[in-house]
């Protein structure tokens, strides 16, 4: 299958599935690493594995619709099969998501449905939550929400503050998305008709 894993900074989800690909021969070309921001730390990993990296800078359209437009053109004529969000962070519109109807896929760092948003560690610290983790979905033009694939969960610890809790679920998140990409790369991951998500056995 061929990916697109948008990034907007550091990149390290997009790292673990590159680090994934290579290690386990999966059936996997990853078309383009894309970032939103010319500067992000994440490109110039992806380019020193050799992977095709490209920024297309936001703050170089007029309009969020103008960016999106440039997005979707670019992603098209790369052809994936999944668009892989991993740390990007830009909020991408209703037509852009139904362009690409069920092949956008994003990490979020909550256990959805909980903590839609941004600060979701502060979220959850704030609301006393015992477990917190980290959720792959498809994306749906509501934000944050879509059919659940794999989630990853960790405990809330005590003494725990936001940066702690991020660092502890983040080689969770990783362990996360490379079973889904790896479910992606086997096709045996369905989106049934009443909007929720099986892993088909291996067939
Ligand atoms: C991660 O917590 C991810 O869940 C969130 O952004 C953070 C940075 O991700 N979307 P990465 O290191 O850039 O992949």
């Amino acid at each position: 299958i061929r990916v697109a894993i948008l990034i907007s900074g550091r990149g390290s989800n997009m790292q673990a599935l590159a680090e994934t690909v290579a290690a386990e021969g999966l059936p996997v070309e990853i078309c383009t690493v894309l970032s939103n921001r010319a500067d992000a730390a994440g490109l110039d990993w992806a380019r020193a594995r050799g992977l095709p990296a490209e920024a297309l800078a936001h703050r170089d359209f007029a309009s969020r619709e103008a960016f999106d437009a440039a997005l979707q053109a670019r992603l098209d004529a790369l052809a994936p099969d999944y668009i892989l969000l991993a740390g990007f962070m830009r909020v991408l519109g209703a037509d852009f998501v139904r362009h690409f109807d069920g092949r956008i896929v994003n990490i979020h760092p909550s256990l959805l449905p909980a903590f839609p948003g941004l600060h979701t560690h502060q979220q959850a610290l704030a609301q006393g939550v015992q477990w917190h983790g980290c959720t792959v979905h498809f994306v749906t033009p509501v934000l944050d929400h879509g059919p659940i694939i794999a989630q990853g969960a960790i405990p809330v610890q005590a003494d725990d503050t936001p940066d702690t809790l991020a660092a502890r679920l983040l080689p969770v998140e990783h362990q996360v998305y490379t079973q889904t990409l790896r479910w992606l790369a086997q096709r045996r991951v369905r989106l049934g008709a009443d909007g929720r998500v099986a892993v088909a056995d291996i067939p």
